[in-house]
């Protein structure tokens, strides 16, 4: 299985119904990146991101069309986030959890990203966040587990899952 992400800016491709609803409340601004994820020719995901804020890479929107979901898509998602976020120079995503549909409760999103790494901000009340490098004992930047992922990129992984 392979995934491609494409960017959209101002003027969007033609949409598949759920990601065009997605997109029509995620208005394109010059400090939102903005991508449609594509397995094959299918459409099967949309992921947003705020940039301009001193927390990290703001994670404005992920979201899985419901018939791809539970297949890894999501957190594939998350791990191309990481690569941009780095490429970016972030060195942390954040994001609030927040349901977008029935599909699951907030519990239940909040342990998606809680199993993926990101943990509670003990500044922000209800902001998750996911640190992408690590400072070792000399003070030197060390990249963690994220930049592995990383470096695999969104394909190889989907091909390997
Ligand atoms: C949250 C979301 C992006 C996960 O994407 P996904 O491709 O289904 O996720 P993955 O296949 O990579 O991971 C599956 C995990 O997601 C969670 N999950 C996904 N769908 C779920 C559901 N219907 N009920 C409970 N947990 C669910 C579980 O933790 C699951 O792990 P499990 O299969 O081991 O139980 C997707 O469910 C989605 O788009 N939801 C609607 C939009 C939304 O609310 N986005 C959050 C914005 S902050």
């Amino acid at each position: 299985m392979t995934l491609r992400m494409e960017e959209i800016c101002e003027v969007r491709p033609p949409l598949s119904g759920e990601l065009q609803s997605r997109a029509d409340r995620t208005p394109w601004t010059e400090k939102r990146r903005q991508f449609i994820v594509y397995r094959g020719d299918d459409q099967v995901g949309f992921l947003s991101f705020d940039l301009g804020f001193e927390e990290g890479l703001v994670i404005y929107e992920l979201f899985v069309g419901e018939r791809h979901g539970r297949q890894g898509i999501g957190t594939a998602m998350l791990l191309e986030a990481e690569k941009i976020a780095l490429s970016l120079g972030y060195a942390q995503l954040v994001l609030r959890p927040e349901v977008l549909n029935g599909r699951l409760s907030g519990e239940e999103l909040t342990c998606f990203y809680l199993k993926r790494e990101f943990r509670r901000s003990a500044t922000y009340e209800g902001l998750l966040e996911k640190s992408l490098i690590d400072l070792d004992c000399s003070g030197e930047i060390r990249y963690g587990q994220s930049r592995r992922f990383c470096s695999h990129g969104l394909i190889e992984r989907m091909e390997r899952a």
